[in-house]
């Protein structure tokens, strides 16, 4: 029987845990700008890793309360993975990419050689899948080859996870097009006309995630987080 006593203490011990998963400690690998990690409010701990440090500068203006790193996010992966609730790696995407082919398959294409696909990609994958006890997502382009590792797929961009995402329509515009950077301002909210960097302007813009699908994501995966353990929680209350 389930004495009131009980019930009080399964209840505390569920808010306990509600309140612990509403700060997760999230990884965000490959950040960019930060598209995916618009809408996941201040919450959370944040820890971004971006290895171009103009884009790593702008990121922290629009993110001040996020612990910005400039590193190589592949290393930092696999020496910090332990330390996260959840993980969101969207690694670079040119070398699995369609314009990979066309580039080179072109007779008059500039590049005449091939570039291999970054198997970094499927290291992450198997490294998460296979020891990471969290939820993780890794994000990429739908590439021109079969995928090694199935995926699942929401808008251009294919999903490698250790749950479901569901189906998710935006229903709205996601490509960006043309290279004007003040475009991306006004469609995604992020001003990029002051990068000083390397980079293409109109690159760093296509590689932007819509802040909407970020959110979706993160939403889905702590509510599979809660469902699971709250359960474990209140019977071991
Ligand atoms: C596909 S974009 C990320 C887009 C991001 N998810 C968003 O929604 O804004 C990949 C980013 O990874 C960065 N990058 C490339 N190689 C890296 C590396 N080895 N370590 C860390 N960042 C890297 C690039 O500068 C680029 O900003």
């Amino acid at each position: 029987m389930i004495t009131k006593e009980r019930q009080c203490r399964s209840y505390k011990a569920w808010r306990g845990y509600f309140n612990y998963i509403q700060k997760m400690k999230i990884l965000n690998l490959y950040a960019g700008l930060g598209g995916n990690r618009k809408l996941w409010g201040e919450d959370h701990q944040v820890t971004a890793v971006e290895l171009d440090p103009e884009v790593a500068r702008i990121y922290q203006n629009y993110f001040p309360n996020d612990t910005v790193i400039i590193e190589d996010a592949h290393e930092y992966l696999v020496n910090n993975f332990e330390k996260f609730d959840f993980i969101w790696a969207s690694p670079p995407c040119p070398s699995h990419s369609k314009m990979n082919t066309l580039m080179y398959g072109f007779k008059d294409s500039k590049r005449k050689k091939f570039e291999y696909p970054d198997m970094k990609l499927y290291q992450e994958i198997i490294l998460l899948d296979q020891w990471f006890s969290g939820k993780y997502v890794i994000e990429n382009v739908i590439p021109y080859y079969t995928p090694l590792i199935p995926a699942q797929k929401i808008d251009r961009h294919l999903f490698w996870a250790n749950f479901k995402l569901g189906r998710f329509n935006l229903g709205t515009k996601t490509t960006i097009k043309g290279s004007d950077a003040k475009e991306v301002s006004s469609f995604y909210g992020f001003d990029i006309r002051d990068y000083k960097g390397t980079q293409r302007k109109d690159r760093i813009a296509r590689n932007l995630v819509h802040p909407e699908i970020g959110k979706y994501i993160l939403d889905r995966a702590m509510n599979l987080i809660i469902k699971t353990n709250v359960k474990q929680v209140v019977l071991f209350a």
